[in-house]
């Protein structure tokens, strides 16, 4: 008996340790069945206590009145699926006449205690059908990305969504991106990540990295060209706009083709174009792009005004041509001068990591998510990393990348160093390397005095 209390003792003292420091695990282990159990078990209840049920249907209220039954029970939502993930639970549910998504919206906090689940979101997959996402641990305080992600061109998962599932940053639904955050906010890593998630692809990568570069240089063997001060930056980002109007030349001429070519066939960008023909997509990145903005004396305003020119240019119609741009800032507002609001505008993906005022965040999403601007200022100092991230439908995540470290990405940069294309326009940019492809002098992590 007392062997068996012991043996007892131990397994919950093992389990309670597993919940507190191995979340995830606890999850896929006990904490999923349990959760599932709850649910069905509750279910009923605690959708009555909602609020989230009908009255039965007139003609069961007449039969049990005319056949002196009990009368029936009110109806909560019928459940068409419940399926367990690697994080929580998704609950698909059909909705009662008379309901409307935005009641289970609405709901979903008081489900999340009733339920004892960590968080519960809602979002509706057609008329009359919702799902409900269950997270049963916090995701995002320490971020394991899925081993198996839906990989696609120019896709990138690149960080994981409160509600469990992976956000990406696919270029070519969202060309441009604007990353906002104050230093020490997780902007740097982030951009880290997209990086390593692009190193693998077929996609040339373009840096500009005004803080000496210690950032991006060390991922140098990937970069198809790096710039580490405005006036580099302005000669590469012009050659970018030369490489946009080739692009645009050789679209041009593959239009050039008989009347009865169908519609479906004439190239309007480069992803139409024939494989062997399409020129290698570009992702250009900018750390840090008030560097290229602030001036002191006329010489620098004219270097400026060319560099914001180029970038606009090239946000307004880099995308036909495959030249993508993906701009971290502090703030991004038109304290930087003429020109950025117009560029800011054509930036349609957002993501706004820790900000110190209401300013800085309406920068990111006061034109298309007002509350989007209140989480964003709502996010914990010492939650680095955490982010925002909102599109102009005016939908938005919370969102963490995992902790990627210079090191890791280095050596996938590395690891992929002979997909780094020649782009002959960036010729001149191209990074000079020495030593051999496994190099190791690189940092391990960054300084604080790099942030
Ligand atoms: N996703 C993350 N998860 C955990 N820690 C992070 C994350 N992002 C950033 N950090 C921490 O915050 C520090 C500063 O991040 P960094 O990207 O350099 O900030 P920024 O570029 O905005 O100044 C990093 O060194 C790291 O320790
Ligand atoms: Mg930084």
């Amino acid at each position: 008996m007392t062997a068996f209390t012991v043996t007892l003792v131990l397994v919950a003292a093992a389990v309670g340790l597993l919940r507190w420091r191995r979340p995830a695990w606890y999850w896929l282990t006990f904490g999923v069945t349990l959760a599932v159990v709850r649910v069905l078990a509750r279910y009923g209840s605690v959708m009555d206590a909602c609020g989230l049920t009908v009255p039965p249907a007139r003609w069961r209220l007449a039969l049990a009145r005319a056949t002196n039954r009990p009368l029936p029970e009110a109806r909560s939502p019928r459940i068409l699926r419940l399926r367990p993930t690697r994080t929580g639970l998704v609950l698909r549910l059909k909705l009662r006449p008379g309901q409307d998504a935005f009641d289970l919206a609405a709901a979903s906090d008081r489900l999340r205690h009733s339920f004892s689940m960590y968080g519960v979101t809602s979002r509706e997959l057609r008329s009359g059908v919702v799902e409900v996402r269950m997270t049963g641990y916090d995701v995002l305080k320490r971020v394991q990305m899925p081993t198996e992600t839906d990989t696609r061109p120019m896709r990138v998962p690149v960080a994981l969504r409160q509600d469990g599932s992976v956000h990406y940053r696919d270029y070519r639904a969202i060309p441009h991106a604007l990353t906002l955050g104050a230093t020490e906010s997780g902007k740097s890593v982030y951009q880290r990540n997209l990086v390593a998630g692009l190193a693998p692809m077929d996609v040339a990568l373009v840096g500009i990295d005004c803080k000496q570069g210690v950032e991006l240089f060390p991922l140098a063997r990937r970069f198809s060209a790096l710039a580490d001060d405005p006036d580099t930056a302005a000669e590469v980002l012009d050659a970018l706009v030369v490489r946009m109007e080739r692009t645009y030349q050789l679209i041009r001429a593959q239009q050039r083709i008989a009347a009865d070519v169908p519609d479906a066939e004439i190239a309007a960008d480069i992803w139409n174009l024939p494989t062997d023909m399409r020129p290698v997509p570009v992702v250009v990145l900018v750390d840090e792009v008030a560097e290229l903005a602030l001036y002191a004396n006329k010489e620098e305003e004219k270097r400026r005004d060319r560099i914001i020119t180029a970038l606009v240019r090239l946000a307004q119609l880099g995308r036909a041509a495959g030249i993508y741009l993906e701009i971290c800032a502090q703030r991004f507002g038109s304290e930087l001068g003429k020109g950025i609001t117009m560029l800011r505008a054509q930036l349609t993906g957002r993501t706004a990591h820790r900000v110190n005022d209401e300013t800085s965040a309406n920068m990111a999403f006061g034109d298309i998510a007002p509350d989007a601007v209140l989480a964003a200022i709502q996010i914990p100092a010492e939650k680095r990393g955490l982010a925002i991230a909102g599109d102009s439908s005016g939908g938005w995540h919370r969102i963490r990348a995992p902790h990627t470290s210079l090191r890791q990405a280095v050596n996938i940069c590395n690891r992929h160093a002979d997909r780094t294309p020649d782009l002959p326009e960036l010729a001149p940019y191209r990074p000079a390397l020495s030593g051999p492809a496994d190099a190791p002098a690189q940092p391990t992590e960054p300084s604080p005095a790099t942030a």
